[in-house]
């Protein structure tokens, strides 16, 4: 039988737009449902969004929308950036589906109905009376602020005194904290399970599972006049996803059979390490194998925050470093489960030596070679000598190594490993100076290295592509596969041979153009890049005065030439006129227009903008564009009017 793998991610608030923070656990479960799914293993991967609960409700009344209008706006942007990350995901839940709705519902009826081993009723009615941080969605203590405010969101919390039904967790932290010490359901890191053990000694106060002032949420089914707890709504996204209530056999298939993984952040490990699993001890549902508690990033030493103005949004990332660029900075900073500092100094340094540099220097050289030396084709191996066997050693043996760290949610680890055996084949390559070989005619040498540089570069195609997707099909496209071969396994990663002499190859474009260091730091960019996407694709009224808004200096400008930017596929460099003035602007538009279609066109730009460096080269200007979904269509002006004309 095929072992059964679910991984899945936080559901994640839809006040606001996904941020990094939110994109790195995303990132790096993809990262494991793809690892899984290349070992033969069935997978589920399950992410989301948790849509109920005040803290949606009252940004929704501030930007003058409905809270279901904010939901799917942000909803929107979420679907859009996991689409630009490449993640892979299975099933998509939206606390407000109808589906989750009616699990929530059932759920509930069946916790109400529930009686504790003593007999006890394990929901019941009470009075609560604390402090409500609506930054965390959560009562706090008075000992948890920092001069009065929440430490986590700078925000005073609200006195809240109400009616409450209750949930009975007394009752089942003896329980929990036998199948916590037993590994039954294991936590990991070991340093979070010693964390959970520690509050279940203390004494854990019973939490109420419902709300009577927060009007956008999920009716108690026993007492309409009660919304559910926004975390007693999302907890159960990890069931209602897979068919509780309304699909038993699939809900059996994963959350009864399937081997189940919550990553989640430290932020969130009391709901997900002592509620979660207390309310399936009610239900007498089966709980989940295992917990990972990844640590937290700090930005250039400072919390990520919207207050700080320091929030870096994951599109920011992929328009510099491409989607893989992207997903592998976001991994490689530190290792997954401890905490860790984000340096946008390290991002360009990182990106160069092990992208740019030992991964894309290595297809680039390697395919070259294979194209020079010996017609385009993979050459025919022959006599292997020690320094061969060494290599093709390291290269069949990487995958078990991999599998085992990827088996350990040790993300960094298996990255390493892959790329100690990037560096080996470089360093293999230099020795064996396949350049020498072709100067000394020794041809059969010749092919036998770079059969075995091509070898070796396919297995890291494979290892690597859970990590680089979109990098990696792009090298097996280059090494000639097609069809079902395109995605790899793991299998094949262990085996040599698997090449055929005289497969044709390409020669490769630059994988990962090199990147200078621009000065201005992503963050700066992102800050100021998702208020506009914000005034672009949204109706959400943003505050601007008269005064500040006639500071932008909007101008005619017509498309002289137009040329696409090397190694980015979204990108046009275009020479405009802006009247008598030539200028030179970067626009993210090349997979909407042609360069032959931009000439001639009289566009919108902003004139007065401070100049920005994409990809180095230097864009004076932005051109307006409205998006659709996937349309993206450019302002243009209904009558003919003179380059420069001035609008407002
Ligand atoms: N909606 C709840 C989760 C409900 S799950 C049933 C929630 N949402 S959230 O949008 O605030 O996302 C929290 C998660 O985002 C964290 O657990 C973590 O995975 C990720 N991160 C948010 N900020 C982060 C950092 N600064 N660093 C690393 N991960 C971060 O809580």
């Amino acid at each position: 039988m095929t072992t059964r793998f679910m991984v899945t991610t936080p559901i994640y608030y839809v006040n606001d737009r996904p941020h990094i923070g939110q994109a790195r656990t995303t990132i790096a479960a993809d990262v494991l449902a793809r690892f899984h799914r290349m070992a033969g293993e069935e997978t589920f991967f399950l992410t989301g969004t948790d849509e109920h609960g005040s803290k949606v409700e009252e940004k929704a009344k501030k930007l003058g929308m409905t809270p279901r209008e904010l939901c799917d706006l942000n909803v929107g942007y979420f679907k859009r950036a996991w689409e630009s990350l490449n993640i892979s995901y299975d099933y998509f839940v939206r606390t407000t589906d109808v589906r989750h709705e009616k699990a929530i519902v059932r759920l509930l009826d069946r916790l109400y109905k529930a009686r504790t081993k003593n007999g006890e009723e394990v929901i019941y009615q009470g009075e609560y009376s604390g402090l409500y941080c609506l930054g965390c969605e959560k009562f706090i203590t008075e000992k948890d602020l920092v001069n009065g405010l929440c430490p986590d969101h700078q925000q005073e919390p609200k006195r809240i005194t109400e009616k409450n039904y209750f949930f009975r967790l007394s009752s089942y932290l003896k329980q929990l904290e036998d199948l916590i010490r037993r590994d039954e359901l294991m936590i990991t890191p070991e340093e979070k399970k010693r964390e959970t053990l520690g509050l279940l000694k203390q004494e854990l106060e019973d939490f109420s599972i419902s709300r009577e002032k927060v009007s956008w949420g999920i009716p108690l089914p026993f007492d309409p006049s009660q919304n559910a707890y926004v975390w007693v709504d999302a907890l159960p996204n990890y069931i209602s996803a897979v068919g509780y209530g309304d699909d038993p056999e699939q809900f059996k298939k994963w959350w009864k059979e399937g081997k189940v993984i919550h990553l989640i952040g430290k932020d969130i490990l009391k709901f997900h390490t002592i509620f979660w699993p207390s309310m399936l001890l009610a239900l007498g549902e089966a709980l989940p194998n295992q917990i990972f508690v990844h640590g937290f990033f700090t930005i250039n030493g400072q919390k990520m925050s919207k207050t700080l103005g320091n929030v870096i949004y994951p599109e920011t990332y992929v328009e510099l470093y491409g989607s893989d660029g992207a997903r592998y900075l976001l991994l490689t900073q530190f290792p997954f489960g401890q905490d860790g500092d984000i340096q946008e100094e390290r991002f360009v340094e990182k990106y160069n030596a092990d992208l740019a540099n030992d991964l894309g220097n290595l297809v680039s050289r390697t395919l070259k070679m294979v194209g020079s030396y010996c017609d385009g084709t993979i050459p025919q191996a022959s006599v292997y000598e020690s320094s061969d066997e060494n290599l093709i050693r390291e290269a069949t043996g990487c995958s078990d190594l991999v599998w085992w760290h990827i088996q350990e949610i040790s993300i960094n680890q298996a990255i390493d490993q892959i790329m100690k055996l990037v560096r080996s084949t470089n360093r293999y390559i230099e020795n064996q100076a396949p350049w020498t070989l072709v100067k000394n005619n020794n041809m059969e040498r010749l092919q036998t290295v770079l059969y075995v540089s091509c070898e070796t570069l396919r297995i890291i195609s494979a290892l690597f592509y859970p990590v680089l997707p979109q990098k990696c099909t792009r090298i097996r496209e280059l090494l000639g596969f097609s069809g079902e071969d395109m995605i790899p396994t793991l299998n094949e990663a262990n085996q040599w041979g698997r090449l055929k002499s005289g497969t044709k190859v390409s020669i490769p474009e630059s994988l990962f153009p090199r990147l200078e260091k621009t000065g201005k730091s992503a963050i700066k960019v992102g800050y100021e890049k998702s208020k506009e996407a914000v005034v672009e694709e949204s109706n959400i009224p943003l505050e601007v005065s008269y005064d500040e808004f006639s500071k932008i200096d909007f101008r005619v400008a017509e498309v002289k030439s137009a040329e696409k930017v090397k190694g980015a596929d979204k990108l046009l460099k275009l020479k405009i006129e802006i009247g008598t003035e030539e200028r030179e602007i970067v626009a993210g538009v090349a997979e909407h227009y042609t360069p032959e279609e931009m000439v001639g066109k009289k566009i919108v730009v902003v004139a007065n903008l401070q100049p920005a460096k994409i990809r180095g080269i230097e864009s004076n200007g932005m051109l307006l564009a409205a998006r659709d979904g996937n349309i993206l269509s450019l302002v243009c002006l209904d009558k003919d009017v003179k380059g420069g004309s001035k609008i407002s």
